[in-house]
């Protein structure tokens, strides 16, 4: 991972001594005070929260985004509680705050660790004007499971690119220094394995055996601690019996005492008082103990800490110790914010809400996380030039709200620019426009306008489809069990299909969708995720060629739901399937008892590949790989060496190419996936460009944790790749050697 190592924000340092004199002065209640996240999304709590706030025993409010009342929550913390301690003042700051930038997902096909970097910064600067100094955000867990509502939230399936991408995130909310003006912490969550919950069913249990944590599921959370986020948050799911709040060997033995992580940690929502659901506790104040002993710092939402806690210290059953050593990290946090110098927000000292700049920020992610997954006969893009009508059909393309996507509690609708709105500016009465929204919501089964959708597609000479899921169908606890476009859509693509002119498919969606029913029906598909405000502008900008599409896939798209967990990454298996090994559940003899071929790892319905692999986006231009090169083809643990090729713009058109570098290691102490993502680059070039790519690979980029749980890095052969996608590239090979 050194690759991803950054230094740690230096905001957080150098406080000790007043972390320390603060302390010595706390009774025990104020101590546990702090450690209490209260909700203040609801007025009428306020009464008595400010009543809590003057007793000490609130360290942290969450949703609460009036400026004016949070200066007042501020106030009575610092001028009337007995130790003037400021509040942490936390909220979901997802994707966005007033501008909404493409959920996360969309963000993660961007492939562009800097363009993150901003969208947050962005995004912290508007939250900060309300006053947030703390979101819950990045989310950073892989995620293999298009089912799951929350891989809209995620950065996709892979663990290096999340651990880039992440740090990114979290660099853009903290900033180089939390202390500044417009910075407010980071928060990693979820720790861990909440991406892998059973059949992608929100807070079900989360199988993962160590091994595969640590190599997978952990390793974005180590790259977050490494750049120095300032906060993690444990996860609603168990991993093997035992709930994350109250996993010790995960929260206190890995994130804390393993790798060093010196934020703080805090449940997620009321996921103390939920131990005792999950049937680990009798009670709150057992699920108190254990999320404390574990090593959770804050408890969000719930009483379990402030109830039980005092009981249980004088009571002998926890030390007063882990109180401290809790109280010790919050503090180190809010003096790294500079809250005790500025507790107050001042919006008018930071960059006015909504700007040009931060829109054009918006414009950018949006256009390159979008992904062409498909372009027959080169139909994209269309020309002003030669056509004369077009026909804008489906419940997608004039959806402002639907557009922004899940967790969107604070973003304006009403600066939405739709994928209409956008054409008919871009054409500006140089085509005759057709709409017709043909479907109320994405999930609607009424057909009765769709006679006339095909009869608009008939009489234009092309026709745009504007399909997909509406936000409500992905985020938190809204997961689907089929992924195939809801309602009546695939009929209705099958309709206007049938009118014989140039198809094209624009979806929106919060998740990978299985497209396999429609997929050949369409021209060009156009896969835009939940694009957020701009989302509109960037879609046309690549329908009519204003940009090349250089979004690519963060995640495999099944062909079939039964599929699901496919990932490029895979195991190869004692028995690995091939085209020559695949048979289809359609060619099978009626007479056969047993299958000659076939004895290998696929589905007899879906084979063994993706629709469209991680990896994958198609442009306008055409990219030539070629001579790949390594400057070494041995190395011994602790060197590094160049990887690198030539990349030609074959094309006609300026366009930018995401470049990916994947290493295989043939032979471990544990077995190693097929192929693993260690290095990624977006080049632009003209047409007839040629530039060479290059990346430097480090021994410890190859590391793994072998059966002992150690992080290794093992002599042997290596293959290596670079290439547009996951299943293509230049192939070489290289040798890692013993010393001496
Ligand atoms: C989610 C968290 C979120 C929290 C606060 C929970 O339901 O799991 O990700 O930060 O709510 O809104």
């Amino acid at each position: 991972m050194s690759s991803i190592l950054v230094e740690p924000a230096r905001g957080i340092e150098g406080v000790g001594q007043r972390v320390e004199a603060l302390l010595s002065r706390m009774s025990l209640e104020e101590k546990i005070g702090q450690l209490s996240l209260a909700n203040a999304g609801d007025s009428y709590i306020h009464d008595y929260l400010a009543d809590a706030l003057r007793a000490g025993r609130v360290g942290g409010v969450l949703n609460e985004v009036n400026a004016g009342v949070v200066n007042e929550l501020q106030r009575i913390a610092v001028e009337e509680s007995r130790l003037g301690i400021p509040l942490l003042i936390g909220r979901d700051v997802i994707h966005g705050f007033r501008i909404v930038m493409p959920i996360p997902l969309g963000q993660a096909a961007t492939w562009d660790p800097d363009l993150v970097m901003r969208a947050a910064r962005v995004a912290a600067q508007e939250a900060a004007a309300a006053g947030v100094n703390w979101t819950f955000a990045p989310m950073i867990d892989v995620c293999r499971d298009p089912r799951w509502g929350r891989i809209a939230e995620s950065l996709g399936e892979d663990p290096f690119l999340a651990s880039v991408l992440g740090v990114a995130m979290l660099r853009g909310f903290q900033g180089p220094d939390l202390g500044r003006p417009g910075a407010i912490a980071a928060c990693a969550k979820h720790f861990a394995g909440y991406g892998a919950v059973e059949s992608g069913r929100d807070y079900a249990a989360a199988n993962v055996p160590e091994n595969e944590l640590r190599n997978v599921y952990l390793r974005p959370f180590r790259a977050a601690v490494e750049a120095g986020v300032a906060s993690v948050m444990t996860s609603f799911s168990e991993v093997d019996g035992v709930p994350a709040t109250a996993n010790e060997r995960l929260v206190r033995g890995i994130l804390k005492d393993e790798w060093g992580f010196d934020g703080f940690v805090v449940s997620d929502w009321d996921s103390v008082r939920q131990l005792h659901t999950h049937g680990l506790t009798a009670n709150d104040r057992e699920s108190a103990r254990e999320a404390a002993r574990a090593g959770v710092d804050m408890e969000m939402h719930g009483d379990a800490y402030i109830a039980h806690l005092p009981a249980l210290v004088r009571d002998g059953e926890l030390d007063e110790g882990l109180i401290d050593a809790a109280v010790r990290r919050i503090l180190r946090v809010k003096f790294g914010l500079g809250l005790f110098e500025h507790p107050f927000t001042d919006p008018a000292a930071l960059p006015s809400v909504a700007g040009e700049a931060s829109l054009a920020t918006a414009r950018r992610a949006a256009l390159r996380g979008i992904v062409l997954l498909r372009n027959e006969h080169r139909v994209l893009p269309l020309s002003l030039e030669n056509l004369r009508s077009l026909a804008v059909i489906g419940p997608l393309a004039d959806a402002p709200d639907d557009q922004l996507g899940t967790w969107v509690f604070d973003g304006d609708a009403g600066l939405s620019v739709t994928p209409l709105q956008a054409i008919r500016d871009l054409s500006a009465g140089r085509l005759e426009l057709r709409y017709l929204r043909a479907m109320e919501t994405s999930r609607s089964r009424d057909t009765g306008a769709f006679e006339e959708a095909a009869g608009l597609a008939a009489q234009s000479d092309a026709t745009i489809l504007f399909l997909g899921e509406e936000a409500i169908l992905s985020g938190e606890a809204h997961c689907r069990a089929d992924i195939s476009l809801p309602g009546a859509q695939a009929e209705l693509v099958a309709r206007v299909r049938h009118a014989g002119k140039p198809l094209i498919v624009v979806i929106l969606a919060g998740r990978p969708l299985t497209l396999a029913n429609i997929v050949d029906q369409a021209d060009a598909i156009l896969y835009a995720w939940h694009p957020g405000t701009m989302g509109g502008p960037a879609i046309a900008d690549l329908l009519f060629g204003i940009e090349s599409p250089s979004g690519k896939l963060p995640v495999s798209f099944p062909r079939m739901v039964g599929q699901i967990p496919i990932y490029y990454s895979h195991k190869n298996t004692g028995k690995p399937p091939s085209p020559d090994s695949v048979v289809h559940i359609d060619d099978i003899d009626p007479k056969a008892r047993q299958l000659s071929l076939g004895m290998t790892s696929f589905h007899l319905d879906a084979g063994y590949t993706p629709l469209f692999a991680f990896g994958h986006g198609l442009s306008y231009a055409s990219f030539e790989y070629s001579d790949l090169r390594l400057s070494s083809s041995e190395i011994t643990p602790g060197q590094s060496f160049i990887v690198s090729c030539d990349l030609r713009n074959t094309g006609e058109v300026r366009a930018e190419e995401v470049v990916q570098l994947y290493v295989r290691d043939l032979v471990g102490n544990v077995t190693r996936p097929v192929r693993e993502l260690k290095g990624f680059r977006r080049v632009a070039l003209d047409p007839g460009q040629q530039a060479v790519v290059d990346f430097r690979l480090h021994t410890d980029d190859l590391a793994f944790y072998g059966r002992d749980m150690r992080l290794m890095v093992e002599p042997g052969e290596f293959q290596v790749w670079i290439g547009g996608s996951s299943e293509t590239g230049l192939c070489s090979a290289f040798r890692v050697v013993p010393p001496g």
